[in-house]
């Protein structure tokens, strides 16, 4: 099932979601649903705000660099970064909720994640790479956060005609 993306613009996209407690089949369902969403998006991850969900749920494909195609995605639930490296990198990030806008953004390369699966069984893993930046920019919209947020004034000023454009577009 495909569910409806939302874009800039959209209040639910800068609201902190809320903590998921049952993991029901409902829960399920929506992860499903989001999978769908994204690869239907060719997307490499979504979080539970940019299809309507207000809740910290994420789907993400695994990928080890940028032109990995055969990445598994996996399902994080109440996801939280308990650890981040020193070490960080630039990569030009996108982002299905502002389409035709990409811009550099540094981040840290390595993250100690913990999270929970559609089951409510905690994990910890560390990640590095593409994986460990499509994961920290879904956590950040778990928290209301979009990437155009760690552009320099100058960049968001040039983006400003092109987020407008967007959000009217997009506006119900
Ligand atoms: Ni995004």
């Amino acid at each position: 099932m495909k569910l409806q993306l939302r874009y800039y613009g959209d209040p639910i996209l800068r609201k902190r979601a809320s903590e998921v407690h049952d993991f029901d089949p409902q829960l399920r369902a929506e992860a499903e649903a989001m999978i769908d969403t994204m690869y239907e998006a060719a997307g490499v991850g979504l979080a539970g705000p940019q299809v309507g969900l207000e809740k910290r749920l994420l789907v993400a494909l695994q990928m080890e660099d940028p032109d990995d195609n055969e990445a598994e995605p996996i399902v994080m639930v109440n996801p939280e970064i308990l650890e981040r490296s020193p070490e960080n990198w630039v990569f030009e990030e996108g982002c299905l909720s502002i389409p035709g806008i990409r811009g550099d953004v540094t981040r840290p390369e390595r993250v100690r994640v913990r999270y929970q699966d559609v089951a409510g069984k905690p994990h910890e893993i560390e990640v590095d790479a593409m994986f460990a930046r499509v994961i920290q920019h879904e956590i950040d919209h778990l928290d209301g956060k979009l990437f155009i947020d760690y552009l320099s004034m100058g960049e968001r000023t040039l983006l400003k005609p092109k987020l407008k454009k967007i959000a009217e577009k997009y506006a119900s």
